[in-house]
């Protein structure tokens, strides 16, 4: 299933010009990204992938608009405000907004089965109930300063109360645990469905295969089974989400009846650079940046207190329901370099694990970081999120990279990135070793931080 598209590229930085130049070294690649992201374009808002995602996805579209920041700007500032306005009242931006004029059974879960339209407070169309990493205040921010322009700054203005409601939101109705972090409350939550960084907490919850026997499954008619999460997964997911939505997603009391509570590193390390954009866009629009830093310094500090494990050098993510660290040493346990005052100690640390055998950081490196680490005895190179590398995990390494000044690091990571993608298409993940694509072979974030990572 290799998109042979493409041929392979050198990896050298592109000549001049801003993603919408198809001269030079890598004019073709710039093509392919630029037709993918075209082709999943819908109406406001772009598909993840017209067979696997055909409605539209929270952190998929924060992804998303940084890659139409180089081709049509207009269109990041419509993903991202289409998004939004499905937001509910609480503040919570749900990770799925469906489309009404796809077909019902084209995406399982589909709107039926999530029946926001009963929920208090719940936004007129249909949506999923859960969320995902709050990337988007980083992006939006991402996004204006690569184009900026009176439509985006009148966008920012928009979206900054928004964006606002949403960051109240996690910290204060999922701070479950009380010190600071958000707790995710699924899978679904941490954008890395399967990664074995939830194999502990998921051992607790019901698998009962009947829960799944009312159900069909839809991403195994367009993936290969075997490059998915297992249908035990499923049945689990299913589990969660139905215990969840009886309780109408509501988030008071959730320590003392919901199966699966988790403080996940990326997760956090998410909101807390999403403060930090918030600073640069209240700057930007008027507003007072102040409270901003001083809640991401708040947000670094729980996450160094309680991801962080010193015996290890390590974050990972910490299980509510056992109140310990989940043992998987997964790539989540390198984001928090996004955190632009993370201490020297803990860079040091998170560098010391991607640049060992575990992930093969390096100035020159043959591949991207995989998803888990390549040493453990359950790494899986084809299932997802047990071992492929994935591009926006590998943008936000960079990202964090480049916020800590590890410019050599940041430049092995992004030519590994292009090289990946020019040999192989704008897949959805990639087999960690030889590079073969893998699940959706148009995928649009693969196309979109291509796009970001070529302009630099
Ligand atoms: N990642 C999920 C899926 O595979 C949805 O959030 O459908």
């Amino acid at each position: 299933m290799v998109n042979r598209t493409v041929p392979s590229v050198s990896s050298g930085p592109a000549p001049g010009g801003g993603a919408g130049d198809d001269a030079g070294e890598h004019g073709p690649l710039r093509q392919l990204a630029n037709a993918t992201l075209d082709g999943n374009w819908e109406h406001d808002h772009t598909v993840p992938s017209r067979t696997l995602y055909p409605h539209q996805w929270s952190w998929d579209s924060a992804f998303i608009a940084i890659g139409w920041s180089h081709l049509r700007p207009e269109r990041a500032w419509s993903e991202l405000t289409s998004l939004f306005r499905a937001q509910w009242r609480d503040g919570r931006v749900p990770h799925i907004v469906f489309n009404p004029l796809v077909p019902g059974g084209a995406y399982f879960p589909g709107s039926g089965f999530w029946a926001s339209a009963e929920v208090e407070g719940a936004p007129p169309m249909a949506t999923s109930g859960l969320v995902q990493p709050p990337v988007h205040a980083l992006a939006a921010w991402h996004a204006y300063r690569r184009a900026p322009s009176a439509e985006g700054h009148a966008a920012l203005r928009r979206l900054y109360p928004r964006l606002v409601a949403q960051q109240r939101y996690l910290a204060t109705d999922r701070d479950v645990g009380g010190a600071g972090l958000a707790s995710i409350v699924h899978p679904w939550e941490s954008g890395v469905d399967n990664s074995p960084a939830w194999d502990a907490p998921m051992s607790a919850v019901p698998d009962d295969p009947a829960l799944l026997r009312a159900y069909r499954r839809r991403d195994t008619v367009h993936a290969a089974a075997a490059h998915r999460p297992t249908d035990l997964d499923y049945a689990r997911y299913v589990a969660i989400v139905t215990a969840y939505r009886a309780g109408g997603y509501r988030d008071d009391g959730l320590i003392d009846r919901h199966p699966f509570l988790v403080e996940c590193p990326l997760f956090n390390a998410a909101r807390g650079a999403a403060e930090q954009a918030l600073a640069g866009i209240a700057g930007e629009i008027g507003a007072d940046p102040g409270p901003h830093r001083e809640r991401a310094a708040r947000i670094t500090e729980a996450v160094l207190a309680r991801l962080y494990d010193p015996q290890t050098g390590t974050f990972r993510p910490r299980d509510l329901r056992t109140d310990r660290l989940t043992p998987a040493r997964t790539v989540l346990g390198l984001t928090p370099l996004i955190l632009p005052d993370l201490p020297a100690r803990q860079v040091e640390a998170v560098l010391a694990e991607a640049t060992s055998g575990r992930f093969g950081l390096a100035t020159r490196m043959a591949r991207p970081l995989p998803s888990h680490d390549r040493t453990a005895a359950d790494f899986e190179p084809l299932r997802y999120w047990r071992g492929p590398s994935w591009m926006n995990i590998n943008w936000l390494v960079r990202h964090g990279l480049l916020t800590h000044g590890r410019e050599g690091l940041a430049a092995g990571l992004r030519a590994s990135m292009i090289e990946l993608v020019g040999a192989a298409g704008c897949h959805e993940y990639f087999h960690p070793d030889t590079g073969v694509g893998l699940g959706s072979p148009a995928f649009s974030w693969t196309a979109a931080l291509l796009l970001d990572v070529l302009a630099d």
